[in-house]
């Protein structure tokens, strides 16, 4: 199984991530997490973020994500993935593919702002430091049609968000355990 988050920069991503692993780890249940951060540094470092970049980067991470569930690993890609029409292909490329919406109202990311990114983006037009590209400020972000799953981690403690994430993994696994 592939799961395909989407959801804006702070939203819990990769917190929500790591949490559901370790618990699914202890149903003897391998997961891999491919964080967008992570491998925007090594395998797409080349890579920016206009709306082709994101999704090339996007269309790599489901790469290694389909090779990693073929050997039986849940994988769950961590990225921002903001555009529907990259979403749906790589849902019609490769076989069972979960979309699952981390969802976080912008008032909150704004609050928590833990790479100060969103702090940047909002800085006046010609400031030096200012981002004029952050998804949900100044980039589109488009929340997805027919989520699998939506999450609303503004609305409940990370452990509460883990949990539906981790009961949705053994329910969708028992229906297709092979991949
Ligand atoms: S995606 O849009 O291609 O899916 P991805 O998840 O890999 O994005 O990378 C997003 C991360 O890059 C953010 O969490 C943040 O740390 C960093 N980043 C730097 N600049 C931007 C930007 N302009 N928009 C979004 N994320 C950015």
């Amino acid at each position: 199984m592939i799961i395909q988050f989407t959801g804006m920069s702070g939203s819990g991503k990769t917190t929500l991530a790591q949490i559901a692993k370790q618990a699914l780890l202890k149903h003897n249940i391998l997961v891999e997490v491919i964080d967008g951060d992570e491998y925007r540094k090594v395998l797409c470092s080349d890579l920016g973020f206009s709306r082709q970049d994101r999704n090339q980067n996007i269309r790599r991470l489901a790469f290694v994500a389909y090779k990693l569930s073929q050997c039986g690993i849940i994988t769950i890609i961590c990225a921002i993935n903001p555009y529907e029409e990259i979403r749906k292909e790589i849902g019609e490329i490769y076989p069972n593919v979960k979309t699952v919406f981390v969802d976080c109202d912008l008032p909150v990311l704004i609050e928590r702002d833990t790479k100060g990114l969103y702090k940047k983006a909002l800085l006046p037009q010609g400031h030096p430091e200012k981002i004029n590209n952050l998804t949900g400020v100044n980039d589109p972000y488009e929340a997805p049609i027919n989520a699998d799953l939506h999450i609303q981690t503004g609305l409940e403690p990370v452990d509460a968000s883990a949990k539906k994430l981790v009961e949705f993994v053994l329910h969708n696994i028992t229906k297709a355990p092979l991949v």
